[in-house]
């Protein structure tokens, strides 16, 4: 048997029962595979079924605020992802008449949509011949097949993408897909894969020459960039200061007013730099606490964040908007927030 019978059969055995495969409705999978770039499966089931159930269809999507969807979407990070489903989704439903593009090439102009969403969505919702390659997919083609080539390179890119389109079967290409995909995430895993049980022993590459930890192979250049960040949270009576961002990663999130550094620095210097001074003008104010420095990592940021409860009784009103503290839950957030308001008192 070939490779794609063999991973059809296993498939056909081994599968998940995951609401995104017991439907070809083009909204669902979209949605699923936006969310699954972002996340396991088990991670992002929830995720799935609360968009599903606030927004039963696309039309519903599109008209929804912007505040309401990123909070559904708080805690997945990569809110781009976000405000390009929600953007996209008015697209599909004000420009489109609400027909979701059914060829690959309009499915792969949608904003937020790049050749592993179009090739999902072509073939799991139009049964369209299109291979997919996503993180499992190589990792699984690396390891069976011996491939060293760095696969976020150009060159490398273009073997694998050869290599996933010779393997696509043009019968039953919708089943091939998933089943390479769940094989990387239940079998072929990144760290521990499961080669003891595994159906590609006798011809896998990696498992026969020892190569299993060191493919698939990374150039990696990711550069961690330091952001050294003061969140001052500004209470005034029972109210709270916010700015909705409109730029960066965090945009059409909410976020307490903040002076960012170049550098480390200690409280007193934050508290004497002209950034505090500048903020806080003549208004007065009293320093309640200041939390010990959290460390946050995102994929090319590392952020270190220092909160500081302040008690004012002025703000200059432009800039910021007042908040009810109990309304703080409702609003869309960054993880690094949501995790500090989760364990402490404002
Ligand atoms: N990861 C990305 N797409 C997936 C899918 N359709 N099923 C399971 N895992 C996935
Ligand atoms: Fe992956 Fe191991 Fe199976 Fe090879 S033998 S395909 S490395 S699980």
């Amino acid at each position: 048997m070939n490779f794609s019978n063999q991973l059809i059969t296993w498939y056909n055995i081994n599968s998940r029962d995951l609401p995104w495969r017991q439907t070809n409705d083009p909204y669902k999978i979209w949605l699923s595979e936006i969310i699954l770039q972002q996340t396991k499966v088990q991670q992002g089931l929830p995720y799935f079924n609360n968009f599903i159930c606030e927004f039963p269809t696309i039309f519903d999507l599109a008209n929804s605020s912007e505040d309401k969807v990123l909070k559904l979407w708080q805690g997945l990070g990569y809110y781009s992802r976000a405000r390009n489903l929600h953007y996209t989704a008015k697209y599909i439903c004000f420009s489109c008449n609400g027909n979701f593009p059914q060829n690959y090439k309009d499915i792969l102009n949608l904003k937020g949509v790049g050749e592993y969403t179009a090739s999902a969505i072509s073939s799991f919702a139009f049964n369209k011949n299109y291979a997919v390659l996503d993180g499992n997919v190589i990792r699984v083609l690396s390891r069976v097949f011996g491939i060293y080539n760095y696969f976020d390179t150009s060159s490398g890119k273009k073997q694998f993408k050869k290599l996933a389109d010779f393997n696509l079967p043009l019968k039953d290409s919708y089943t091939y897909n998933q089943a390479i995909m769940e094989f990387g995430a239940l079998v072929c895993t990144p760290k521990t894969p499961k080669c003891i049980n595994c159906i590609f022993q006798d011809e896998c590459y990696a498992f026969n020459n020892s190569k299993v930890q060191i493919l698939p192979k990374k150039q990696n250049k990711i550069k961690v960039k330091n952001r050294y960040l003061n969140f001052l949270i500004v209470s005034i009576g029972d109210h709270v200061l916010l700015k909705k961002k409109n730029k960066g990663i965090w945009s059409g999130l909410y976020e307490f007013p903040s002076l960012e550094f170049k550098k480390d620095i200690s409280k007193n210097n934050v508290v004497e730099s002209s950034q505090w001074t500048n903020f806080f003008y003549r208004n007065n104010f009293q320093i309640n606490n200041i939390s010990p420095i959290i460390v946050h990592k995102l994929s090319h940021q590392k952020l270190h964040i220092r909160f500081i409860h302040i008690k004012s009784d002025k703000v200059k009103p432009n800039t910021y908007q007042l908040f009810k503290k109990d309304q703080l839950l409702q609003l869309p957030v960054s993880k690094a927030i949501e995790n500090y308001l989760s364990q402490s008192f404002i």
